[in-house]
Order: C-alpha cells, then structure tokens, then sequence
C-alpha cells in the first residue's frame, strides 16, 4: 500500500521542477493529484506525462481572488483535501534600483498572499489529518545577490508554517516549510546556458555537499510531510538545501 493511499493532494506549480517530480511520487504514492500552472498547454503535457489520478487545473498563483476559484473547483470534484503544497513561485531576481511597486506586489501576491489566501479558502475542504507544505528557499535565511525582495517573501511564507499550524491545529491541520537549496529545475533557464552554467560551478563551491540537489530529493522530503509518518512534525522548515542554509562552507 502507498504511502499517500486514498489521499488527496493539490500542488501548485506542477507543470514542472520540484512541483512535477512531487506529482510524481504522490501518485505512484496512490494520492489523487491536482496541479496547477499559468498555461493550458503545459498542464495537458504534464498530465500527460503522468501516470495516475491527475486533475489539471488553470490557475495564477499570483491572482488572489482566483484562489477562491480554485477551492470552488476542488470542491466539486473532491469530497475532501488532505495535502496542499504551496510550491508555484515568482523567483525575479533584480537589484534594487530595478525594482517597480508593481514587480514587486506581482511577487508577493505569488509568493506568500496568493498562498495564504489559497489556505483560507481551502479551509472547509481540509480533512482532520490535513498536511500543508509550503515551499520555501534558503534565500529566506541567507543573503543573495539580487534576491532581497524574494528572500523577503520566502521568509515570510516560511514564517506561515508556525503562525498558522498554531491556529489551525485543533482542526488537525499540520503546516510546515519545505526549504530547498539549489535544485537542478528549470528555474534558472531563462539566465541562458553559459550563465547558467557558471551560477552552478560558483554554487557547486558554495554548497557544503558541493553538489545541486535534485528535484526527486525534494519530492521524496515532500512525501514524508504530506504523510500520516510526520504526524509529530508542525510548525517547523525541513531543509533540503545541502547544508547551505545552516553550515558555514
Ligand atoms: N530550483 C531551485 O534551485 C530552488 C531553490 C530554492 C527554492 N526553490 C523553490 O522551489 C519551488 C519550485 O521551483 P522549481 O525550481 O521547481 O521551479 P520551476 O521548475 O521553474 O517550476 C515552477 C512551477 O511553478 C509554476 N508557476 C510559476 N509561477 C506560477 C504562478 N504564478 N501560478 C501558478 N503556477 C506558477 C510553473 O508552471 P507554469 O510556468 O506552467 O505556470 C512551474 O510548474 C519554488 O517555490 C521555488 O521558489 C527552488
């Protein structure tokens, strides 16, 4: 029997990266899964390329009150929700001379408002054992060039995990952070291959592990805290980052 059998899971961002691999391993897990994305197109070839109870659904992360839509469209197709990862992020990276107010609310409504606002309207679809994983990043504990702002919204998303497993705990709902390192995605495609590859030889170095990790890595942390096995696990961030948010290198 899976560990995730007869669960039911919405990840958001799950037409790639981190969010695709954790689709992954929910349904071979024996979860039902629905993921979300910004395009039509990539939904459909990532449902494709999955192999179980796949439930695609368009959706902005970023759109506020599109949240409340999603939860609407759960609620018709499932009797309950048993695992939520907050995983789609805006991950701009600018100094602060080009930075605009609109830039700006884009990647907080991403980032920590969408998610926050996702949660409360999932609330009444939320069964008593009820598991949210919010996916961070070490940029919320360490400096980074040109990350201040997404930093500042990760940590503020991570900073969820305890204020609200501490209100919705009598519910049975658990929150906790899922912070990774550097994990080899698409994420930094749009960098172009040689600057790409020269961001990972600097973090190869930089990495305590000397080493990116993998998306599978992270899927397999996500499993554990979207399982009944980390019953005794709240309020807490879960690091799978090679060390680098904690160890000097
Ligand atoms: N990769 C890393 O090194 C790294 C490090 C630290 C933290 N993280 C975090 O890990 C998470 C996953 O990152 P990844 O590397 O797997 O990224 P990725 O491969 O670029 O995938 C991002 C996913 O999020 C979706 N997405 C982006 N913006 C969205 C929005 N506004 N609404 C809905 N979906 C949206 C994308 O789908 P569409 O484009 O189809 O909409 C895609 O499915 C993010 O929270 C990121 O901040 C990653």
């Amino acid at each position: 029997m899976g560990r995730l059998e007869g669960k039911y899971a919405l990840i958001t961002g799950g037409t790639s990266g981190i969010g695709f691999e954790t689709a992954r391993e929910f349904l071979a897990e024996g979860a039902a899964v629905a993921i979300t994305g910004r395009s039509r197109e990539r939904l459909e070839e990532a449902a494709r390329r999955l192999d179980g109870r796949v439930l695609p659904v368009l959706s902005d992360a970023g759109d506020v009150p599109g949240q409340a839509a999603l939860a609407a469209r759960l609620r018709q197709e499932w009797p309950r929700l048993d695992v939520v990862m907050s995983n789609a992020a805006d991950v701009t990276h600018l100094p602060i001379e080009q930075w605009t107010e609109e830039a700006f609310d884009r990647l907080v409504a991403t980032n920590l408002k969408g998610p926050f606002f996702l949660i409360k309207a999932l609330l009444p679809l939320l069964s008593r054992q009820a598991s949210v994983i919010l996916v961070g990043s070490v940029s919320a504990f360490i400096g980074h060039e040109n990350a201040a702002v997404y930093g500042a919204a990760k940590a503020g998303l991570l900073s969820l995990s305890r204020g609200l497993t501490y209100e919705l705990k009598d519910r049975g709902v658990r929150v906790n952070g899922l912070s990774p390192g550097p994990t080899l995605t698409d994420t930094f495609a749009s960098l172009g291959p040689e600057r790409q590859a020269a961001l990972y030889d600097e973090l190869r170095r930089t990495v305590p592990l000397h080493r990116i990790g993998t998306a599978t890595e992270l899927a397999k942390a996500a499993v554990y805290l979207a399982s009944d096995e980390s019953a005794y696990t709240v309020g807490t961030i879960l690091r799978v980052d090679g060390g680098i948010g904690e160890l000097a290198y």
